[in-house]
Parts: C-alpha cells; structure tokens; sequence
C-alpha cells in the first residue's frame, strides 16, 4: 500500500505506527505491538529513549547544521568515543550504511592505487548485502537488487562465505585486490555466520597480501551481537569498519573507522559529505554510544541473547522443519526448510512485529533493552505461528 505520490519502492505493510515507547510501537487505533525489528536493527534502545530524546530537544535549539567547512565540537566528541570502544585510530561520518561502504570502497581504491594496481578490486561475498547505491548494490551478493540496473561498477571479485580457500585461491591467481569487505554476521543473506576462526585467517592473509580488510558493521556494530562490534568476539583488529542503523536510534548517522595505514588514506578533496556528522546526528549519537559501551550494558545484551536463542531452543529446536536457530545477541534468525512470509501477517496481527529475509528465515532484532519478561512474550507469541506454519501441509 504506497500512497501515488510516494514513489513504488516498497510493499508496505497495511499499518502505520503513530507513537512508541521502549519496545513498544502504537498504530493510528491504539493497538500496541511488540517490536522485534527494530526498524532493522535502528532503535538500539527503542523507541523515544528519554536521553536521547532529550539531546534531540536540546541540540535543535542550539544548533543544527554548520558544515564540515568548520571544526564540528560533537563530531569529535563522538570520534574520541567511537574510537575508546573500538581502538580503531579515526572515522569519517556519513549518512548511511550504503554511504559508509560507498567511502570504504574508495579506501580501498586508494590504497591499490598506492601500491600500483592499475584497475583495483575489492573482494566481496555471496548473499552479502551492502546497500543500493551502484557501487554497494554491484558489491552485494543478490542478483535481485542488480537486476535492471546495468552497466554495474567494476572492480569487485566474489567469493563464497566464509571460505578462505577461495580467497587463497583469488590471491593466487589475482594481483589485483585492494581490500575485502565483509559483514561478520550476513543480516538481509538469513543471518549467516562466518566459521569461529574466520575473522583471525582473513587477518592473516590481509597482512600477507597488503589487503585492507574491511567489515560492514552497519547492522552488527553498536552492540547488536553483545559486543560493541562484532569483531571484538575474534580479537583481530581491522583496517575499516562502517556502522550506521543503530548508531543514532533512529536519527540518521554513518560511520566508517579506520585503523593504521587506511587512517591516512583520505586527505582533504578525496571525499566528503554535507551533513555527514552534523550536531543533531551526533548529539543523538552520543548518547546511544554512552549506554551501549557500558560493559554492563554489553553483558546484558549478550546473556538475554542466549537466552532467547535458548528459549527459541526449547519451542523450537526439534521440530521437523526447523533447520536451523543461529546468530549472536539481538540478532537471531530461525530457518525453516520452507517460505514463510506469511509469518510477518500472522505475528502483526498478534502484536508482534518480525522480519523474514532470505525467504525462509525468520529474522529477530529487537531493541537491545529488550527485558526477559518481553522475551518471553516474543517467544509466546512467535512459537505457536512457527508450530502451525509447519503443521500445515507443503513441506520443501
Ligand atoms: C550489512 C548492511 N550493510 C549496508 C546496509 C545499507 O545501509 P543503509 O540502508 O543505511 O544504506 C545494510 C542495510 O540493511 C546492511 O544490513
């Protein structure tokens, strides 16, 4: 249902949300839904947290937009932050998880220029996905999105997830690779997880090959997995890391952190933005990283992770049709061995909002203040509708 003067960019879903509170949205007729979306993996702390709504107010009588003309107080605020639960070295913010891969890419770019390759690529992977401007939409690994949209941007080489011997091989025959980018946990491909000891072999050959190895945290990062970014569960460091979704709950803010050599790499005239890290974008911000970087808070979210996996677990786990329960944190997805889009209507009408990406995976991203007492709504209420998709007839 999209209004004519809207342009058809989506199947919309018949409600429109009017207020929310925590993990609660409300629709134009008071009905109250528990949101295990998040608006994808956006509203960290749900919906009208009092600090940042407060920082919003404070910050839109103060001061909105200078430009990146001028030193922005904020922005470096939120820099020096970002860079104290990273230890990555320095960021650049944008808009957008797209806009934030859109700048790893030339970061990349710049660097296999420096280092002499002629036409520089970027190793990407299957059922990745790294947003809709042309260089991120050719970079995701989704013909779907692709299609129609040719002549797509050259320089990028695809591999299968997870699979370091085929980036072995493609650094074998290839010269030419500048950087690989990589989500930690794949979220739109059905939240797909690398192998254990993934992260700590890419390193490896990163260093040998001189590649920038670069991760798209824009929806693993602040926190959604139970540590601040993914990658702090392997203890390597990257060279490149874009967020974006959770890092303003809501007010739309990217950014790209950058670790040694890749820290250089920009200098003034190689890119920018006009409202990339403006003062309401970071006020917002910073006050979503304050709570998200306590080490009580990121306990939190891990152990009520394990247990909703748990819990879904127990309901779940052993039935025909389940084939699968994965991912870390607040980001956890149930595979089916069958299409389950209906799902989406089914748990809508019961007051729970829910997610199915890769056609059979139910993908769960509730705010990550979600307490156990509205775990064990979601499970209540989702597990029954698993139980009767599956008891219907049409098994794959
Ligand atoms: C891993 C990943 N990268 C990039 C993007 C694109 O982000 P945006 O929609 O903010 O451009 C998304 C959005 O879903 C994403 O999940």
């Amino acid at each position: 249902m999209t209004a004519p003067t809207l342009m058809n960019t989506y199947g919309r879903q018949p409600v429109t949300f009017v207020r929310g509170e925590g993990v609660r949205l409300f629709d134009e007729q008071g009905k109250s839904y528990l949101d295990a979306v998040s608006g994808i993996a956006v509203n960290a702390l749900g919906h009208s947290h009092p600090a940042v709504t407060e920082a919003i107010q404070r910050q839109a009588g103060e001061l909105l937009h200078t430009s990146n003309l001028y030193n922005v107080k904020l922005q470096q605020e939120l820099a020096d932050m970002l860079h104290d639960v990273s230890g990555m070295d320095n960021t650049f913010f944008c808009n957008s998880g797209a806009e934030g891969n859109e700048a790893a890419i030339k970061l990349a770019r710049l660097h296999g220029h420096r280092r002499g390759i002629e036409l520089p690529h970027v190793v990407v992977f299957e059922q990745s996905f790294h947003g809709r401007t042309l260089a991120t939409m050719t970079a995701s690994g989704n013909r779907k999105i692709q299609v129609g949209f040719e002549p797509l941007v050259r320089g990028f080489t695809r591999a299968p997830y997870g699979d370091i011997e085929a980036l072995e091989t493609i650094a074998k025959n290839s010269d030419s690779v500048a950087g690989v980018l990589v989500e930690p946990i794949q979220g739109e491909g059905g939240v797909n997880a690398l192998p254990e000891d993934f992260l700590a072999k890419l390193r490896e050959l990163c260093d040998k090959h001189n590649w920038l190895m670069m991760l798209d945290e824009v929806q693993t990062g602040n926190a959604r997995t139970g540590k601040y970014f993914a990658y702090q569960h392997s203890g390597v460091m990257p060279d490149v890391v874009v967020t974006a979704k959770g890092l303003g709950n809501g007010v739309p803010i990217g950014a790209v952190l950058a670790h040694g050599e890749a820290a250089e790499l920009f200098q003034p005239g190689n890119h920018g933005t006009t409202f990339g890290g403006n003062p309401l974008a970071c006020a917002a911000a910073i006050e979503v990283v304050k709570v998200l970087r306590e080490p009580a808070m990121l306990d939190q979210i891990a152990s009520n992770g394990l247990y909703l996996k748990s819990e879904l677990e127990k309901q779940l786990g052993e039935l025909p049709g389940v084939n699968e329960i994965r991912g870390k944190g607040m980001m956890l997805g149930i595979e089916l061995d069958r299409p389950c889009a209906e799902l989406v209507a089914q748990a809508r009408d019961k007051g729970l909002l829910i997610n199915v990406t890769a056609e059979r995976v139910v993908r769960l991203l509730p705010p990550l203040i979600i307490s156990r007492e509205e775990i064990d709504e979601l499970v209540g209420t989702l597990c029954p509708l698993i139980r009767q998709t599956l008891s219907q007839a049409g098994a794959a």
